[in-house]
């Protein structure tokens, strides 16, 4: 019997791993992984966790004396995992590499859509019988430039959809892929009416979107980022957004968000200033990283998640 021990978890992660779990003993503990939490993991052959668990060296280094074998990501990203420490402990990770990148493209799109038409503020009001249309002007999508920084599974989903709204696309990838219009980062930033982020956070990514690139951008460019929180210099976003060079920000993550999100903080308020300022702007849309999180995702995530974990420890 393979054991796992499962962080983070929410109703819907239980409800989809125990339609596929099949033999696998699954418990579920609604905390996060991290150092202090990792021994919950003893006893068990696997943990699996999501984005924002933290297995840095610490909490590797107990998950191996504890006796876990494996790590499982239930996400594609793993930037919270020290994938040096796990190699150096011989810690085998697997992650789920492509689940629904339609899932996030849509999503990235349906706050792009939002922000611009002003969706979010006619729905509110609307229903107060407010039915004024100033301040909510908002500007066509075809015709006007899309800059897609990472041009993976997801970067290509989104490419196919802006495409489709009669966009010129801008791309940017150091391994880019056939079929796409590449330019260097540079005049990306300088020609993009709006720049997307598709590319994972390494070390070489982190911050691409900082005080100095924001200076390059078009007055007015609209950044949606729905890949990791630590692509953007959030200080450096809330200033652009002050100053007015920046439109608007689409935004389902941000680079502390593990402290806050997927949990309700609403009777507590907000200790992030920067996060509380760059909410309260109008034009900003800010979800809680649930731009994967279609039934068709949770679905395929259980699913490869489940194959890998038996597939790594065969009993
Ligand atoms: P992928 O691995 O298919 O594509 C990533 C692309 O980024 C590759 O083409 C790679 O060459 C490129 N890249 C790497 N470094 C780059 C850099 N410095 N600048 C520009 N491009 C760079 O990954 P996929 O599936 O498209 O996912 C992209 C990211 O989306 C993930 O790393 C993850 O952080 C995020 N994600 C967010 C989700 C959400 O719910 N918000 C769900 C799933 C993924």
């Amino acid at each position: 019997m393979i054991k796992v021990a499962f962080f983070d978890s929410k109703e819907y992660d239980k409800r989809e791993f125990d339609a596929v779990k099949g033999s696998l003993e699954i418990e579920y503990f609604e905390t996060k992984l991290r150092p202090a939490t990792a021994h919950l993991a003893e006893g068990f052959d696997c943990v699996c966790i999501f984005v924002n668990d933290n297995a840095n060296a610490e909490t590797l280094k107990i998950l191996k004396k504890v006796g876990v074998k494996l790590i499982a990501l239930r996400c594609s990203g793993y930037n919270n995992v020290d994938m040096d420490e796990a190699k150096r402990l011989g810690l085998p990770v697997v992650r789920v590499p492509a689940y629904s990148p339609e899932a996030v493209a849509e999503h990235a799109i349906a706050m792009l859509l939002t922000l611009n038409r002003k969706i979010h503020r006619a729905y509110i009001r609307t229903r107060d019988f407010n039915f004024s249309l100033s301040g909510l002007e908002g500007f066509v999508l075809h015709g006007k430039t899309m800059g897609v920084i990472g041009t993976g599974k997801i970067g290509q989903a989104f490419v196919r959809i802006a495409r489709g709204f009669g966009m010129n696309v801008l791309c940017y990838d150091p391994y880019p892929a056939g079929g796409f219009d590449y330019v260097d980062l540079n005049t990306l930033f300088k020609e993009s009416d709006i720049i997307s982020l598709h590319c994972p956070l390494t070390e070489e990514s982190k911050y691409l979107i900082n005080e100095a690139a924001i200076r390059k951008m078009k007055k007015g460019v609209i950044l949606i980022n729905t890949s990791r929180g630590g692509l953007i210099e959030s200080d450096a976003l809330l200033n652009g957004l002050i100053k007015g060079k920046i439109g608007g920000a689409c935004l389902d993550v941000y680079e502390e968000e593990s402290d806050y999100f997927y949990e309700d903080n609403s009777a507590k308020g907000m200790s992030d200033e920067t996060l509380a300022l760059i909410i309260s702007r109008p034009n900003v849309i800010l979800t809680s990283h649930q731009a994967y999180f279609t039934r068709e995702a949770l679905g395929e995530i259980a699913r490869c998640t489940v194959d890998q974990i038996r597939e790594q420890l065969k009993r």
